[in-house]
């Protein structure tokens, strides 16, 4: 079966979001510094371009977590692939996902990194599909809130594709 992609946000609107959401933390934390914890690997182009938007001194670390494979509907348990390297500890932590969807991965990361004493964990997501959630979660800062449609691009992807798309389209199958 094939596919094919529908444009849904341009990549100017997303630049544009990015820069309002750095604006939001460089204000919040104003004086302090903060911690990125950018998630492998649809967060990657998100959480770096936010990252060169904001002003406080800012620490980069990554974790991998396991991912759909072929499939678009999550399964509902998070594994860990790869560990951050860095402590947290006294940290201003903020999650850097790419999605949420049912809210199981930011759930489990928001606990993680509380158990880990960290300072504040806040949860940033580039979109936000809030008709798939299972589990509440709050979210500090949102991109997009979005259909309940499957996307890829800017990091995002369906069986490993698409994530170098610049701008955030819908697949559709043939
Ligand atoms: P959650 O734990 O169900 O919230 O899953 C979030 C993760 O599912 C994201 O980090 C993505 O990897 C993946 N995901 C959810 N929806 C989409 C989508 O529409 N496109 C690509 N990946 C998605
Ligand atoms: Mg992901």
């Amino acid at each position: 079966m094939g596919e094919h992609v529908v444009k849904m946000i341009e990549e100017e609107e997303v630049g544009r979001r990015i820069v309002e959401i750095a604006e939001m933390i460089n204000k919040e934390f104003e004086g302090e510094s903060v911690f990125i914890v950018c998630v492998l690997r649809g967060a990657v182009f998100f959480a770096t371009e936010l990252a060169k938007r904001i002003t406080v001194p800012v620490t980069i670390d990554f974790m991998q977590l396991s991912s759909y494979g072929a499939k678009t509907v999550s399964s509902g348990d998070v594994r860990m692939l790869h560990d951050i390297s860095l402590s947290v500890k006294g940290e201003n932590v903020i999650i850097v996902e790419d999605i949420i969807d049912t809210g199981y991965t930011m759930d489990s990361l928001r606990k993680l990194f509380s158990q880990r004493h960290a300072k504040c964990v806040k949860l940033c997501c580039l979109l936000d599909k809030p008709d798939r959630r299972e589990m509440e979660v709050d979210v500090d800062y949102t991109g997009f809130t979005i259909p309940d449609k499957f996307v890829v691009g800017y990091g995002l992807d369906y069986d490993q594709r698409y994530r170098n798309l610049p701008y955030i389209g819908v697949v559709e199958f043939d």
